[in-house]
């Protein structure tokens, strides 16, 4: 298994330049199982859950007429294969994204309960709900959520809890339904209404994405999808903190600020110097961070993606921080990494109290997650010595050359066999 090898004291200067957002083209290339025809998704992360679902929608009938550079081209008009088989969705939660889509195109819909990142239990009741609400049956059999649905109908729904991918799965089941459908407390994540463009670009009829409540007129049917995706604000924020971290001076290129509000002002209140124009931000550091408290909230609040990056930046703070999580139950499993690196935090119920300490010092560290890999990364570039992270897996699901990218503005990292 792969390793990155982190050696520390490295400044970071230059410009970065950010890839395409993982959330929001694996909804796309879902949502191209409503369409009949050669569709095409242009700047595609290469990243390995992109690979898991080129590789799933071909398994439900697509064909993939090429996969190069960042163009994706495939023709959903064989789709004939209801089932999303145990092996691509047990290595990413968010193959679940077809179950809507396959309902609405064929009638059925099987599928694996899903895997991913082991950030708590995650279940897809709230998906199933929604779909339930538009007259789809669904029963678990064998590990697998198997739904019917002779015909979607168009209902009001409210979400008990606000889903990111349940909200997509549901618009996108019901932009194929007979009548209208309104979606209470549907999440406002950019990845949604970019999805709801999309859709609206092929025919469908969406409005009110980006808000609570979103209102859907079925159509009969929507075109081949062609887009671009939008840049990866998680990505984008990940290397403003290894900037602000490495206390650099990092152009992060390609990316919406907009998008990422409360991750630049709660940097700015660190001490860092955030300087944003219409698609790129530079941040500088000052040599001195200033504790800031942070709660994970969905959007617009301070993303849970995030949240791991952040504390790493906090770990070198001068003084005490509060990070409280409460978008997943189970996401401090990289506190017990950075304490072996340092790194004075301890855990109460859903905060960690994060105690900044003078110098984290390198350590063999294990990746437990996607966004937990990244934060020991940039933990790597500022330890004392060699940082080794194994499991890098997680690292390659989301982030596409992140030690290329990283190389370029100067930090001394390499991967091993
Ligand atoms: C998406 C993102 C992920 C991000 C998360 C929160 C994608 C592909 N992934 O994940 O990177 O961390 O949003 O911003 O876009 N829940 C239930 N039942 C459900 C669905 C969710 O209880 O049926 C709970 C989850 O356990 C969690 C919370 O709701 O506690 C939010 O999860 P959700 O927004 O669904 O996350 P994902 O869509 O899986």
């Amino acid at each position: 298994m792969d390793k990155i090898i982190v050696e520390g004291g490295h400044p970071l200067n230059g410009q970065v330049t950010i890839s395409g957002a993982k959330n929001a083209v694996l909804p796309v290339l879902a949502a191209t199982l409503l369409t009949q025809g050669k569709c095409k998704v242009q700047a595609v992360p290469r990243v390995r859950d992109v690979t898991t679902m080129v590789r799933l929608v071909q398994e439900l009938g697509a064909g993939v007429d090429c996969f190069e550079g960042d163009s994706v081209v495939l023709d959903t008009t064989g789709i004939n294969n209801p089932i999303a088989p145990y092996d691509l969705v047990s290595t990413m939660r968010a193959s679940c994204l077809v179950l809507g889509p396959l309902l609405a195109r064929l009638g059925e819909a099987k599928v694996s309960l899903p895997g991913g990142c082991a950030i708590g239990a995650r279940p897809i009741d709230l998906h199933i709900k929604g779909l339930e609400a538009l007259g789809a049956n669904i029963r678990l059999e064998e590990g697998y959520v198997h739904g019917i649905a002779k015909k979607l109908k168009g209902v009001r729904h409210t979400f008990d809890l606000v889903t990111v991918t349940g909200t997509m799965n549901v618009m996108m089941a019901a932009a194929l339904a007979e009548g209208e459908t309104v979606l209470n407390n549907a999440a406002r994540e950019p990845e949604v209404s970019f999805l709801a463009d999309i859709l609206n670009h092929s025919g469908a009829k969406i409005k009110g994405a980006g808000t609570e409540k979103i209102v859907i007129q079925g159509v009969t049917s929507l075109a081949p999808i062609e887009c671009r995706i939008l840049p990866d604000r998680i990505e984008a924020a990940t290397y403003m903190i290894a900037g602000a971290i490495a206390n650099g001076d990092v152009e992060v290129l390609n990316c919406v600020p907009g998008h990422m509000e409360p991750i630049i002002d709660k940097l700015r209140q660190t001490g860092v110097t955030v300087d944003t124009r219409e698609n790129s931000v530079r941040v500088k550091g000052n040599g001195l961070l200033s504790p800031v408290d942070i709660t994970t909230e969905p959007y617009p609040g301070f993303a849970t993606d995030v949240q791991a990056q952040f504390m790493t930046l906090m770990t070198l703070a001068g003084g005490q921080s509060r990070i409280t999580e409460t978008v997943f139950e189970n996401r401090f499993m990289h506190v017990a990494e950075l304490k072996r690196m340092g790194a004075d935090i301890s855990i109460e119920g859903h905060t960690a109290t994060v105690r900044g300490v003078k110098q984290l010092s390198g350590a063999p560290v294990m990746a437990t997650d996607l966004r937990a890999s990244a934060c020991l990364v940039l933990a790597g570039l500022v330890a004392e010595r060699d940082t080794v992270v194994s499991r890098v897996y997680h690292i390659d699901r989301g982030y596409q050359d992140m030690e290329k990218k990283l190389s370029q503005l100067g930090a001394a990292i390499r991967r091993v066999k």
